[in-house]
């Protein structure tokens, strides 16, 4: 580290010279630069900025406010009465049977809690002892569609497997189901749907999610959804594709209390499907983390346990704050998609002559006095191109934040 006593610079030219996993997952998740020397990711780069610079931080997506105070009390109680000591590895009882009532009351679903869940360190995790355990090497391909939250990339490549990525293309980010079925192949191992999505907001059409399964049968494919933004759905109620026709054997679906209610820090995720792949990905998560969040668990089972009306509630505040969001960018005189859900907004800046979005961004705050994110930060090299002109807002921020950022960004118009 830069100050206490070590060559910062010389640790990192070593670094270059260590082989292995590191190396693999840098380069796939587009952090090592052309001479091989690591650089810190756009979302570090651009919160660094919004400090410096005192701007409106709409780049990275977390709340600025806290979550419901029922979840938030019975944390605090946990720690009081002494739920401080490792969990068991599943997670604790209370929060498994929690998970399994919460997709019975929403989709339907009738899970056995005790073999068919398994709680994890936040989605993050997850998703990397997901892939890790179902993934064996470079014949295997795992199609994402892109642009992806970057950590799909990372673990892929950790896990020495291939990416094969669909297009979401500006303004609907709906894919095209061509696209897709070339895709998807007997080397395919996993399809990774991340639905409401980030960085776009869309949401996927029922046929689309069809497609997906009939495509994973053909191909013997595992399905993993990634569904953090599951009550942050604007046109409807969230469908996980688990519950669609022939898709429960082959699916293991991924959630995380993080973005419902309002506690990104915790990292207390989890995963739901049949008891088999659930154990093979048990087997990797012991040994990445083992346990975590011993307090935080019981809590998260209290907010799956609210009433509907909150999840309600957050459903439509999020939807407000994107109207608020996308008129202030029109207003500010750019092209803006629609999300469907998810905590983002994309809008195009090349209508106010914008031709590479990070430089776009990293002139925003100086400009207007608020921060966001290209989105080629979420695409690979090979179609950064596409995306060149577009830009992520989060939408997450209390609405006085967003109305003084909509304000900044009208004076661009002037
Ligand atoms: C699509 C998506 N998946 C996973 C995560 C990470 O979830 P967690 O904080 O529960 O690890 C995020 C966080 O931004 C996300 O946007």
């Amino acid at each position: 580290m830069p100050g206490m006593g070590v060559d910062y610079a010389s640790s990192v030219n070593r670094m270059r010279e260590i082989p292995g996993a590191w190396r693999r997952t840098a380069f796939g998740a587009g952090l090592l630069g052309p001479d091989g020397s690591t650089r810190p990711t756009i979302f570090a780069e651009m919160s660094a900025l919004a400090a410096r610079t005192g701007a409106i931080n709409l780049g990275q997506g977390f709340p600025d406010e806290d979550g419901p105070p029922a979840v938030l009390e019975a944390a605090r109680a946990a720690i009081a009465h002494g739920v401080n000591q490792y969990p068991p590895g599943r997670g604790i009882p209370d929060l498994l049977d929690a998970i399994a009532e919460h997709q019975l009351r929403f989709y339907g679903q009738h899970l056995d809690p005790h073999r068919d869940v398994l709680v994890t360190a936040g989605a993050t995790e997850a998703l990397a002892a997901t892939l890790l355990a179902l993934v064996e090497g470079p014949d295997d391909e795992v199609v994402v569609f892109e642009p992806y939250y970057d950590s799909y990339a990372a673990v892929v490549a950790l896990a020495g497997a291939r990416l094969v990525t669909v297009p979401l293309r500006w303004p609907d980010f709906q894919p095209d189901p061509d696209d897709l079925r070339a895709a998807v192949s007997n080397r395919t191992r996993v399809i990774l749907v991340n639905d409401p999505h980030n960085p776009t907001g869309a949401v996927f059409t029922r046929e689309l999610q069809d497609e997906v399964v009939r495509l994973a049968e053909r191909h013997d494919a595992v399905i993993v959804t990634d569904e953090v933004y599951e009550h942050l759905a604007f046109d409807g109620p969230h469908v996980p594709i688990a519950t669609l026709p022939g898709a429960w054997e082959r699916t293991l679906t991924i959630s995380s209390g993080g973005k419902t209610f309002s506690t990104t820090g915790w990292k207390i995720g989890w995963i739901a499907g049949p008891s088999d792949l659930v154990d093979a990905v048990l087997a990797v998560k012991q040994f990445l983390t083992y346990v975590n969040g011993a307090p935080f668990q019981p809590a998260i089972a209290t907010g799956l346990r609210l009433p509907d009306a909150f999840f309600d509630d957050i459903a439509e505040a999020m939807r407000a704050k994107r109207d608020l969001l996308g008129s202030g960018l029109r207003a500010a005189g750019f092209d803006v998609s629609v999300p469907s859900g998810s905590y983002f907004t994309v809008m195009d800046a090349a209508p106010l002559g914008a031709t590479d979005a990070a430089e776009f961004c990293r002139a925003l705050p100086e400009r207007a006095g608020v921060v966001a994110i290209p989105l080629t930060a979420f695409a690979s090299p090979a179609r950064r191109a596409e995306y060149a002109t577009l830009v992520r807002f989060a939408a997450c921020k209390r609405v006085e934040v967003l109305e003084d950022a909509a304000s900044r960004l009208a004076a661009l118009a002037g």
